[in-house]
């Protein structure tokens, strides 16, 4: 059943809904090339056995990425070719192969221009694309999966914070991930753990987690799905510098490059605790592929909490990126890459024929 109506009149929510589409694709690491053909099928449900490695051994990646439709009706990828070379990283952090990376922009493309009906109008919201890559050899040792799976599937979204202006923030003297970890990789596995401690921050009407270093120096790392930047008196930017604990945030880096290119601001990448950050902090923000640029609006710490006016620079760095993003302002960069039509309905199935043509009885495992 597919839960996604064509141009829904009720606002989008940032919530999963079913879609027709999803891409699909095998490795084996005792073949040569490792992935099979890929094949774009109807969403449903995947073979997994119980004894999978990615459901004891969590061997998993992903990523998140949007298309956005213009008002010239155009619809654009956003830095994909990022998102490929992360998911690539991701994967070769666990020890699962690199899924290529020109298959991985053809496989998110091949997903938009199927679903591009479910593209909302422009301004009306995103389509979000979830890659992901998980062992499927069944395991009971501890050891790296020989086969794997690589999936692509996505679904149209709206604003994550629907009501609100910003975000707020408790800061918890804990760590999401320490070096020598994963943190810098997509990988499942860092994710679980920031739950109960936002389940804690809910509790307190707040809407995230802002984690400290592991060597409890009290630095500021990141939140549980997005990168941080703090602005402090005088005007300072200041974000923590990428290390093995922080995701390397591709809204980061366009947050940074936009501020510095082409609104010339000066942005540090430097160590900023979190007792600087409430003593000296006058606004703060964060960076995601989900929230874009989100101003932080309040800061709860053990000790004290700060409240901050929306970031200004904040607004500057978001409308920045939003225009390039939905094509409303140039791409200096060349971040956004046009999705190319499926000429006609005739086509998409005749297409689908063939890519669930191969290997299907492997679909059906
Ligand atoms: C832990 C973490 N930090 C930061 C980010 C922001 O990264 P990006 O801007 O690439 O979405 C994400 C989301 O992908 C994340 O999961």
């Amino acid at each position: 059943m597919m839960d996604a109506e064509p141009r829904d009149s009720e606002p989008l929510g940032f919530a999963f809904r079913r879609t027709p589409w999803m891409f699909r694709c095998l490795g084996e690491a005792d073949r040569e090339p490792v992935w099979g053909p890929g094949r774009f099928v109807p969403y449903g449900d995947i073979p997994l056995e119980p004894a999978a490695a990615i459901l004891s051994y969590g061997c998993g990646v992903f990523e998140g990425l949007k298309a956005e439709r213009g008002e010239d009706d155009r619809i654009r990828l956003f830095r994909v070719d990022a998102n490929a070379a992360r998911f690539r990283r991701s994967a070769e952090r666990i020890g699962l192969p690199a899924f290529p990376e020109e298959r991985f922009l053809a496989a998110v493309e091949g997903l938009v221009a199927r679903s591009a009906d479910l593209v909302p109008p422009a301004g009306a919201g995103t389509f979000y694309v979830r890659p992901l890559m998980h062992g499927t050899e069944p395991l009971l040792g501890h050891a790296a999966p020989r086969r794997f799976a690589a999936t692509v599937y996505g679904c149209p979204v709206g604003d994550y914070f629907r009501s609100r202006d910003g975000v707020r923030l408790l800061a918890v003297d804990a760590a999401r991930a320490a070096p020598g970890g994963t943190g810098s990789a997509k990988a499942i596995g860092n994710y679980a753990g920031a739950l109960a401690w936002r389940r804690r921050a809910a509790e307190r009407g707040l809407d995230d987690v802002l984690f400290l270093d592991a060597a409890g120096t009290g630095r500021i790392s990141e939140t549980a799905g997005s990168n941080f930047f703090g602005i402090l008196e005088g005007g300072e930017i200041v974000t923590p510098p990428l290390d093995d604990t922080i995701l390397a945030g591709i809204t980061r880096d366009s947050a940074i490059r936009v501020a510095r290119e082409l609104l010339g601001l000066e942005v540090l990448e430097r160590p900023l605790s979190i007792d600087e950050m409430l003593s000296r902090g006058v606004g703060a923000f964060c960076t995601g592929t989900a929230w874009t640029v989100v101003p932080v609006l309040a800061l709860e710490a053990t000790a004290c909490r700060r409240d901050f006016e929306p970031s200004e620079v904040a607004g500057r760095i978001r409308q920045a990126i939003r225009g390039i993003q939905s094509g409303a302002r140039p791409d200096p960069f060349g971040w956004t890459r046009e999705v190319p039509s499926i000429r006609s309905k005739h086509d998409t199935e005749a297409t689908h024929r063939t890519d669930t043509g191969g290997d299907a009885a492997e679909e059906a495992m």
